[in-house]
């Protein structure tokens, strides 16, 4: 994807493209179909993940604004709040993160990481850290400084736009390799991800589908949000491009009928929530990592594996079939859950 051409301004952080290989021993230990890594958690930036591609275009759209300081927010072991530090120290400009509840002390997994890069850091206390932005940016303004927010997760419009390009990748190198996997699984938070995904899924006219797996309560609210960043970025879109591809003008003439009907979360594997590793998930973990030496976390990626394993599991597969497993990162905060994962 040209975005410079698109009107985006966007900073290099990320290595692209990822790397997308087959899992044949992982495959053969779910007995399901054949089963393809699309590897974003080999994005580089602090030791990458899928928030690299988004803070390409975030940090893009901050420096055009002439800011000097970065806040975000997310969970203590945000891995969003890890790679924001870093690609805001990359760009020599201060982070701020904001993150839930109290400070637990201990410095581990992301967190360890988000000290070590030097982020001043908020715990927001029985408050939502979402919540306490506005303040953080308004006292940075009164103390002089010029900041720009990025939301949870990276997942603004112009954030949920990375993943468009992941697509065009995804779609080159099954091309290359002569597959035409079924479905794609993604672990499915705060939905920029997926968002970007299913537009460029329309775009580069993408076979397989698209599955959300939920790493939280609430598929239905994330449905309803991942239509409603599609529409924003196609408005974005439409104010900013000046010539239009075949492609793109096939994203623009989607109705929101249209977007709606490729948006799918399966909510199955969220346990009883949001960074509570379920059992399903610690075995997906070990399995991928012992038949393939592929590492994920108990937080996203191990629930979206979780996912897929089930699937197969279940038989919606035969032999022949292909998935994509997109791996969106989050290893780091395996250190932090080191007791339940050395089990
Ligand atoms: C490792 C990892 N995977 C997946 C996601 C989910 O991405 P999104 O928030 O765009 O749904 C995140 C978000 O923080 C993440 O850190």
């Amino acid at each position: 994807m040209d975005f410079d051409k698109m009107g985006f301004r966007r900073e290099k952080l990320a290595e692209t493209p990822t790397p997308f290989e087959e899992a044949p021993r992982f495959s053969k230990a779910v007995g399901g179909p054949r089963i393809f890594l699309k590897r974003d958690d080999a994005t580089g930036l602090a030791l990458g993940g899928n928030k690299a591609r988004k803070l390409e275009l975030l940090t893009g759209e901050a420096l055009e604004l002439g800011v000097d300081t970065v806040i975000t927010c997310g969970g203590p072991q945000s891995n969003h709040a890890r790679m924001t530090a870093a690609a805001a120290r990359k760009l020599g400009l201060q982070p701020i993160l904001v993150l839930d509840g109290d400070d637990p002390g201990k410095r581990e997994g992301n967190l360890l990481l988000d000290h070590l890069l030097g982020a001043e850091i908020i715990f927001s206390g029985s408050r939502s850290s979402g919540d306490l932005l506005d303040e953080v940016k308004d006292e940075v303004i009164a103390r002089g400084g010029k900041p720009y927010v990025i939301p949870l997760g990276g997942s603004s419009p112009v954030g949920a736009l990375a993943y468009i390009e992941c697509v065009e990748e995804i779609v080159a190198q099954c091309r290359s390799l002569g597959v035409s996997p079924k479905t794609l699984y993604v672990a499915s938070g705060s939905v920029g991800t997926l968002a970007g995904l299913i537009m460029g899924k329309i775009i580069f006219e993408a076979e397989f589908s698209i599955k959300g797996i939920a790493v939280s309560p609430g598929a239905e609210a994330k449905a309803e949000r991942t239509v409603q960043l599609m529409e924003e970025a196609v408005s974005l879109l439409r104010s900013r491009v000046p010539c239009v591809d075949p492609g793109l003008q096939r994203l623009l003439d989607r109705s929101v009928e249209g977007l709606r009907e490729l948006v799918s979360i399966d909510e199955s594997q969220v346990g009883e929530g949001y960074a509570i590793p379920t059992e399903a998930a610690l075995e997906a973990i070990r399995l991928l990592a012992r038949s393939e030496g592929v590492l994920t976390d108990p937080v996203y990626t191990g629930k979206a594996l979780a996912g897929l394993v089930k699937d197969a599991r279940d038989g919606l597969y035969s032999e022949d079939d292909s998935v994509i497993f997109l791996h969106t990162g989050g290893v780091p905060s395996d250190f932090a859950f080191a007791e339940i994962l050395s089990r």
